[in-house]
């Protein structure tokens, strides 16, 4: 795990000012909760923190490192977007492993991974569908499954839990 350390952050969208000089340290291993009502930049943050939002003003690090202008792919982050964004045309297990794959991990190091993921997340028995033959629930657990096979030093959860019954969600937390 990494921390990060978020200083003098503002993101300005178009005229709106959705984030305003925010300073935030997270230490390695800390788990934290940002709360607040639907549009006060919750997913802009994250957003911005991941790399696919470019701060107006401000710097992000992670683990030490100014990553303010680097790719998302460089910055070490596991993410559950809150639409999922799951591959489409990509089983479970392909959507679960492609992280991965992509960095080149020895295959049954990936499966054992994916396989641990989704017995956790009660996917086992899903892992050759593709995402249009499962539910909501099933979907943001594909999603939180890829995030966390990924291994990666932070890790960033967009309202993960929010299409799973009381049951599942109570569990998986
Ligand atoms: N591309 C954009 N241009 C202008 N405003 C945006 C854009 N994307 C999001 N917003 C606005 O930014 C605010 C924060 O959105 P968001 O981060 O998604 O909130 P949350 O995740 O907390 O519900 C909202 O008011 C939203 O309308
Ligand atoms: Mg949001």
């Amino acid at each position: 795990m990494s921390n990060i350390s978020i200083q003098g952050l503002s993101i300005r969208l178009g005229s709106a000012d959705i984030i305003h000089d925010l300073n935030l340290e997270v230490q390695a291993g800390e788990f934290l909760v940002l709360l607040g009502p639907s549009g006060c930049g919750k997913s802009t943050l994250l957003h911005s923190i991941a790399g696919f939002i470019e701060p107006t003003d401000g710097s992000i690090s992670i683990g030490g490192s100014d990553v303010t202008w680097a790719d998302p792919k460089d910055r070490g982050i596991g993410m559950v977007f809150q639409s999922y964004a799951l591959y489409p045309t990509m089983t479970v297990a392909q959507n679960m492993s492609f992280g991965p794959r992509i960095a080149g991990v020895p295959k049954a190091q990936i499966e054992a991974r994916v396989n641990k993921v989704a017995e956790m997340l009660r996917l086992s028995d899903l892992l050759h569908r593709k995402p249009a033959n499962l539910s909501g629930g099933q979907r943001q657990r594909v999603a939180i499954g890829r995030a966390l096979v990924r291994q990666a030093q932070v890790l960033l959860f967009d309202e993960p839990l929010s299409n799973l019954d009381a049951k599942l969600r109570t569990s998986l937390r």
